[in-house]
This record gives structure tokens, C-alpha cells and sequence, in this order.
């Protein structure tokens, strides 16, 4: 458990771990991440009923991952271990958990090789410890729940928000928010959210908007009603 003490401490505290201190000696090759976070309630919608379950001790949005914009898989020889994460694991597994059938750790390590090890050129990000703590940190900053429960925006099967509601509830993240949506029957179903930082970890980066990686979900369309579903027995199908 004290392995990662000294070589890879993690300053507590947000404002001084959000503090300008990533990548002073401007060795990264990227300028811009982006911050994800989906919503349980509906993420389960693209898997049947057995792959995917929502743990009892989730209540809200959950971190996705938090990407540097540039080549993914920066170093193959580095991979987490629990060790790496011991102190982190309880709120990892409450604000960063598996939603399907592999583990936590499972989805933890992916994160991390694939884009946590092109994020240790900057400071606040340079090794695994500091890369999921400021994750953490990032969502309780960034709280989508804190947005939308100030904004009186509540998960229904029934009753459908406009684009601009959310979007303006989701003001104080900025104005490049993304948010995005899965299509079933007509509807268009709000599944994730993704904000983008610059590398200095202020809210927005210039850089052109990126592509949004192929997936499932789409940017929500501003011209038709958005489902924020609410957590349900049935998280694959939330609202028959
Ligand atoms: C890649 O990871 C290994 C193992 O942690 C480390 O020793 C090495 O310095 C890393 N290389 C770069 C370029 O960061
Ligand atoms: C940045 O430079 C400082 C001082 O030379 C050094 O201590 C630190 O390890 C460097 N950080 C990175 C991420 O290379
Ligand atoms: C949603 O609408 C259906 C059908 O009109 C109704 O049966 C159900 O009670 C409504 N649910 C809520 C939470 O209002």
C-alpha cells in the first residue's frame, strides 16, 4: 500500500492539484483532453440484459475516462496495478465503475493504457496515482449531478428536456460541452457528456472541436426532444 508513497504523491486538495502545474516543461504532444462522464441510466440501453447491471452503490454519473486529444497507447510497458491505486479504490468503484460484465480494475488498466500513459507528460498527471486521483477530483469539480439538480433537471420516462435546457444547465462547464445521445425508437435517449480542458486543466480548449469517436451515441441533436431516463430495474431497457 505505501509503494507509491514518495515516488508518485499525490497533492490534495483541488485547487492545488488543478492548479497550472501540468506540463510545465511542455513536453506534451497534445493540447487538449476531454473529461467524459456517462450516465448509468441509460448506458446499459446497448447491451442486453445480462452484460451490463448498474452496481447498488452508483447514484449518479460516473466517469467514462479522461483523454488526452492525440495518439492513444503512448506507453506499452506501463501497466496499472492495484498497488498503483490501493488508497483510491472506494471512490474509484463509486464514481469509476464497470458497468459490464469485466472488473473495475479491468476497465481501470484499459483507461490507463490507452490514454493515461499519454497523459504523464504533464505534471499533474504523471503516473497512475495522480492520473485516476485527478479524475476523481475532476468529477466532484465538474459534477454533472450538481449542474443539473441546481437546473431542476430530473431522470423521466416521460417527460423530455430540450437541448438548450441542458445545455444552459450545463453553462458553468462551458460552452463546448458535448453532449451525447443514443437513437431507439424516435427518441434520443442523453447518455454521455463530455467537457473539454485545456492542458493546463481550465474548463474549454481551443483547438477545433474534435470528431467524436465512433460509438454508439451520436451529438444530441438540437432540434428534438432529449430522454434523460431514470435508473430503473431494467437498466436495458429503463423505459418500455
Ligand atoms: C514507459 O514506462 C516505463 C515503465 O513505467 C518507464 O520506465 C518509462 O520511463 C516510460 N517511458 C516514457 C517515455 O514515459
Ligand atoms: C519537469 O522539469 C522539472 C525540473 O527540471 C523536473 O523535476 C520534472 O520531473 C519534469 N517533469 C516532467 C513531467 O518531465
Ligand atoms: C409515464 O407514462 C405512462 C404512460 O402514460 C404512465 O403509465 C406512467 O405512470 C408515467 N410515469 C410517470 C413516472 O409519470
Amino acid at each position: 500500500m505505501a509503494l507509491y508513497a514518495g515516488i508518485c504523491l499525490t497533492v490534495l486538495g483541488l485547487t492545488a492539484t488543478i492548479a497550472a502545474q501540468a506540463d510545465m516543461n511542455n513536453s506534451c504532444k497534445w493540447k487538449c483532453l476531454t473529461f467524459a462522464q456517462l450516465w448509468p441510466g441509460s448506458f446499459c440501453m446497448t447491451f442486453s440484459s445480462k452484460q451490463c447491471n448498474i452496481p447498488k452503490h452508483v447514484d449518479g454519473w460516473t466517469i467514462h475516462g479522461l483523454w488526452p486529444r492525440g495518439k492513444p497507447f503512448c506507453n506499452k510497458s506501463w501497466s496499472l496495478t492495484q498497488e498503483d491505486i490501493g488508497d483510491l479504490q472506494d471512490d474509484l468503484l463509486h464514481y469509476w465503475p464497470s458497468l459490464v460484465k469485466s472488473s473495475a480494475f479491468t476497465f481501470w488498466t484499459k483507461e490507463w493504457s490507452k490514454h493515461g500513459t499519454c497523459a504523464t507528460c504533464a505534471d499533474s498527471m504523471s503516473c497512475p496515482h495522480k492520473y485516476f486521483s485527478l479524475a476523481l477530483q475532476l468529477r466532484s469539480k465538474l459534477s454533472i449531478d450538481a449542474a443539473f439538480n441546481a437546473a431542476g433537471i430530473k431522470p423521466s420516462c416521460n417527460n423530455s428536456y430540450t437541448y438548450e435546457d441542458l445545455h444552459s444547465a450545463l453553462s458553468d462547464l462551458g460552452t463546448h460541452v458535448g453532449l451525447q445521445c443514443y437513437y431507439q425508437e424516435g427518441r434520443q435517449i442523453l447518455m454521455q457528456i463530455k467537457i473539454p480542458l485545456s492542458k493546463d486543466l481550465s474548463i474549454g480548449c481551443n483547438t477545433p472541436n474534435e470528431h467524436f469517436s465512433r460509438s454508439f451515441y451520436e451529438p444530441c441533436k438540437n432540434n428534438a426532444a432529449i430522454y434523460f431516463y431514470p435508473f430503473t430495474q431494467h437498466p436495458h431497457n429503463p423505459c418500455p
